[in-house]
């Protein structure tokens, strides 16, 4: 049976996909901030059916100590780690880049990009051991370059992810590692994610052509958890991105838009 790690996933696309993944019978390791949190995410993955076991883990991603611990209980608990997830991340305050704090600058980066190497870099030695595994970085705004006011740091650090994981995916088919490396891009999810900075420290206050965007080009996301996971499931090649959001279905959502219902926005 499979095993699969994944951090930041008490909630959002995070617990989502550890569902899909219990639901095609893997052994699930969810880890975030809270144990609390963790705890409610862990019963609420048990009342998915599934055949592997499901375990707990805190786990906060800007402490190396941390990562090694959730890489170590994991291996004791299920031998291999044979699918390693890194999609931790909190959002930027809605600011222009000399308004933000030097803390706040610090927190995105640290978080959504470092969090991530340093996770990749670690379960990266084991896997190798292994001589197998797979794992995948979460892409987001600014990956492919875009740029909007308010988004600039976060899109710095989603910016370099790409760059990081396609150079990972490089040195391990360089080094022969038996390791695959990918990219996963869930589009927009309707998430606490687009409404609060900083891991719920402050409020985004999204305006009506945000959120006119956001009814038009988002999901919520169990839709995108069940698409990556199961491409995940079927990828086997290295540098693979797995992608929800094309610009071919933007296109195809915005040509619709007149008959779009969706309104996520309603009880806010
Ligand atoms: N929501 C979107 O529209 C969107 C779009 C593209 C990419 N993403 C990316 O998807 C991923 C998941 O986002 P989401 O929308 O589910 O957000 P979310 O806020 O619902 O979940 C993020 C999780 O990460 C955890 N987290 C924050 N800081 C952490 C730390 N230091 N250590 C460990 N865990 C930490 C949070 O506690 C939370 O449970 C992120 O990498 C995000 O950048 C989101």
């Amino acid at each position: 049976m499979k095993t699969v790690v994944i951090t930041g996933s008490a909630r959002g696309l995070g617990l989502e996909m550890a569902k899909v993944f219990r639901k095609n019978n893997l052994n699930v390791v969810i880890s975030d901030l809270s144990e609390e949190n963790l705890k409610k995410a862990k019963e609420e993955l048990l009342t998915v059916e599934g055949k592997g076991e499901v375990f707990y883990q805190v786990c906060n991603v800007l402490k190396v100590t941390d990562i090694k611990r959730l890489i170590k209980v994991s291996q004791k608990m299920f031998q291999n780690i044979d699918i390693w997830i890194n999609n931790a991340g909190v959002n930027q305050p809605e600011r222009a880049i000399w308004e933000l704090l030097e803390d706040e600058i610090n927190l995105v980066l640290d978080v959504d990009l470092k969090g991530a190497i340093f996770g990749s870099k670690l379960v990266m030695k084991e896997m190798i051991k292994q001589k197998s595994g797979a794992i995948y970085n979460v892409e987001g705004y600014g990956s492919n370059d875009a740029k909007m006011l308010g988004l600039s740091i976060y899109g710095t650090s989603k910016r370099a992810i790409t760059y990081f994981t396609e150079a990972l995916a490089n040195e391990s088919a360089e080094r022969n590692t038996g390791v695959i490396v990918g990219k996963l891009s869930p589009g927009i999810m309707i998430t606490d994610f687009i409404k609060n900075a900083l891991g719920n420290k402050e409020k985004i206050n999204l305006s009506e052509k945000t959120k006119k965007v956001y009814n038009i080009l988002g999901d919520y996301p169990d839709v995108v958890a069940n698409f990556l996971v199961n491409g995940i499931l079927t990828n086997q090649k290295n540098n693979a991105k797995i992608e929800w959001l094309t610009t071919r279905k933007a296109a195809w959502r915005f040509m619709t838009s007149s008959f779009n219902k969706r309104d996520f926005f309603k009880e806010d």
